[in-house]
């Protein structure tokens, strides 16, 4: 196991790399625990539960909003909750998001933690302290930052992964490479056949990787006033299509970065062959690269996306493979460009 410590203002998380699920009892603070889970995770591993009062939410994003925060506060009352009591989610990235928020708000605050079950959540949602629901169908709209106490990443959960979900965690690991480190994307272009097998080697190195980007930036900016928003690439346009079309996370983001590359091209950061490697990477990896939406639709909902400020939004674009930027572009830029 390959523990990382990430210190921030609102505190400290500690994120277990390779610890197995079957170990969780070792770093619960406490014995008075409630775990959260989707009906998804229960299925495979309810088995392996400690013993503790379990909350089963619908899986997937439909479930990610207030009603489900509702419907966990009315149950968190019936079972007697109090501020001792420590809350822990069992699941992918869309249980971190709600367990997240309802730890921070409940009782305003009990401590918590993920077991994070799904590639995507691993790399990505559960590092980091972001935690909210989605509101009249904009993505995070109602969140806050809190650090859960620890994220167990137990990699042979991966196994009962269903195809789709584990090829959308591996677009949140295209990202990080590109954002941050180019020798890690060549890790990827000369290794797609292992990944797509799931070789646990290959895997692990690539979550292991992820994850001390993410902890690093995440580290240093812990409010997004800065570095972080080179963690949103790929994500202003990803957003904005998840909902409409009823994409998968990794599968909008994808599409998200094709767009941001793209866009970094057309404003000559880069050179277009990098964007389209990038696509070509993404392509390999089975994800999805072209969609045709409707403009109007997609430009409305990005006009109404949280790193909008006026009439600029901030934007994150390539400089190179290895290498983002982020810029504050005027709406209209995207707009002209969406357009042509
Ligand atoms: N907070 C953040 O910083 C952050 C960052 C990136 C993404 N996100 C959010 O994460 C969400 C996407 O996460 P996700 O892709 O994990 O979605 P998810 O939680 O819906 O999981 C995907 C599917 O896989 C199932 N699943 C999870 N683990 C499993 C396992 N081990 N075996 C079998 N089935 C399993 C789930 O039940 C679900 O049906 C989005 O809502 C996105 O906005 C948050």
């Amino acid at each position: 196991m390959e523990v990382l410590n990430i210190t921030t203002p609102s505190g400290r998380s500690q994120v277990l790399l390779g610890e197995r699920f079957l170990n969780i009892n070792r770093h619960l603070p406490h014995n008075k625990v409630v775990i959260i889970t989707d009906t998804n995770v229960a299925k495979c591993y309810s088995g392996d539960f400690p013993p503790f009062p379990v909350i089963e939410i619908g899986f997937g994003e439909k479930n990610k909003n207030l009603d489900t925060v509702r419907y966990i506060y009315d149950k968190l009352i019936e079972l007697e909750v109090d501020r001792s009591c420590f809350i822990l989610g069992i699941g992918g990235g869309v249980i971190c998001d709600i367990v997240g928020f309802v730890a921070s708000t409940y009782m305003r605050g009990l401590d918590f933690g993920f077991v994070s079950t799904s590639l995507l959540s691993q790399v990505d949602a559960s590092i980091g302290g972001k935690n909210g629901v989605n509101y009249q169908g904009f993505k995070n709209m109602i969140g806050v930052i809190r650090q859960p106490a620890f994220v167990l990443c137990d990699y042979t959960m991966l196994k009962s992964l269903p195809e789709k979900e584990y090829l959308s965690g591996l677009a949140e690991i295209v990202k990080h490479a590109v954002i941050r480190d180019r020798v890690m994307f060549e890790i990827l272009e000369k290794n797609i056949r292992k990944i797509l097998q799931r070789d646990s080697r290959i895997i692990s190195g690539l979550i292991s990787a992820s994850v001390k980007i993410k902890a690093e930036i995440v580290g240093k900016d812990e409010l997004e006033k800065g570095e972080r928003r080179l963690l949103n690439f790929g994500h202003t346009f990803g957003h904005a299509i998840e909902n409409i079309y009823n994409l998968s996370h990794g599968e909008a983001i994808s599409l998200g970065m094709i767009m941001a590359a793209n866009f970094s091209a057309h404003k000559g950061l880069m050179p277009l062959k990098s964007a389209k490697r990038l696509e070509r990477l993404l392509d390999n990896l089975h994800l999805i690269t072209k969609i045709s939406p409707d403009k109007n639709i997609v430009l409305d909902t990005m006009r109404k996306d949280k790193k909008k400020y006026g009439t600029e939004i901030y934007f994150v674009m390539l400089e190179d493979i290895g290498k983002a930027i982020f810029r504050s572009i005027p709406f209209s830029d995207i707009e002209r460009y969406q357009n042509k």
